[in-house]
């Protein structure tokens, strides 16, 4: 690893750093232009590797998905810019997999040869790989705000039900201040903020506050119907 390269980790709930990159789509000022919009800025290991084209093909099909949640995608790899416009065309011309094919990929590919921008948001692991990046997923939201960060290794492809389920999740989180449990839907019960005081507490136990159930004093849930979630994520979206 070139040591004299600053390497840093952002972690959640850290402003997205800034940066300025040439990509497919021409220079982008990130995340200043995305402000107002979700991104997903996700980095791959290499251009012409099959892994990374079963991804990109999938990222570009649900691209109209994520655009429905206000989520704009940013993809980068240490590969140069010519490399990213042949291999993006070659997927077009000529990759066809699960039912996808003639696959066009709209959304900007930075070019990374520095890896300036991969060491500045961690996507260089050594112990993994010190000449690419691994599989990074940053959810950043509208204030570019870091909300979500998944690292995969080079060898697995990520889980787009995953992703896609993230953002609507962190949006529901949001916009009805509620937490949401494990493999949380749309549908399922949510989880309410903890009562602040023993009073409160003792009267959710006792269900007598309407709509509430308690599993324990520290743990209650309440129903939040698929409609109402997506009343309100597709007006994020809007
Ligand atoms: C792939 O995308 O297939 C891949 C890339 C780098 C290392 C291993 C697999």
């Amino acid at each position: 690893m070139d040591t004299s390269t600053p390497t840093s980790m952002p972690r959640i709930g850290d402003p997205a750093p800034p940066f300025k990159a040439v990509t497919t789509q021409g220079e982008i000022d990130f995340p200043a232009q995305f402000a107002g919009s979700w991104v997903i800025l996700f980095s791959h290991p290499a251009d012409f590797t099959p892994v990374c084209t079963s991804e990109f093909m999938t990222f570009a099909t649900l691209e109209d998905k994520f655009a429905e949640l206000n989520c704009k995608l940013v993809g980068l790899s240490v590969d140069g810019l010519y490399s990213h416009i042949a291999w993006l065309r070659t997927i077009k011309e000529k990759i066809e997999f699960k039912g996808m094919k003639h696959v066009e990929v709209t959304f900007p590919l930075i070019e990374d040869i520095t890896m300036e921008v991969a060491h500045k948001y961690g996507m260089i692991q050594p112990g993994e790989s010190s000449t690419k990046a691994v599989r990074a997923v940053f959810v950043i939201d509208p204030k570019g705000i870091i909300r979500t960060i998944i690292y995969y290794p080079l060898s697995l492809g990520r889980n787009f039900d995953e992703l896609l389920r993230v953002l609507v999740a962190l949006q529901t989180a949001d916009a009805f201040g509620v937490a949401t449990p494990a493999d949380w839907r749309p549908g399922d019960d949510v989880i309410v903020p903890p009562a602040g005081s023993c009073g409160v507490a003792k009267e959710r136990m006792e269900s007598k506050e309407s709509g509430i159930t308690c599993h324990d004093w520290f743990f209650c849930t309440k129903k939040l119907p698929a409609e109402e979630v997506f009343k309100v994520v597709k007006r994020t979206a809007g």
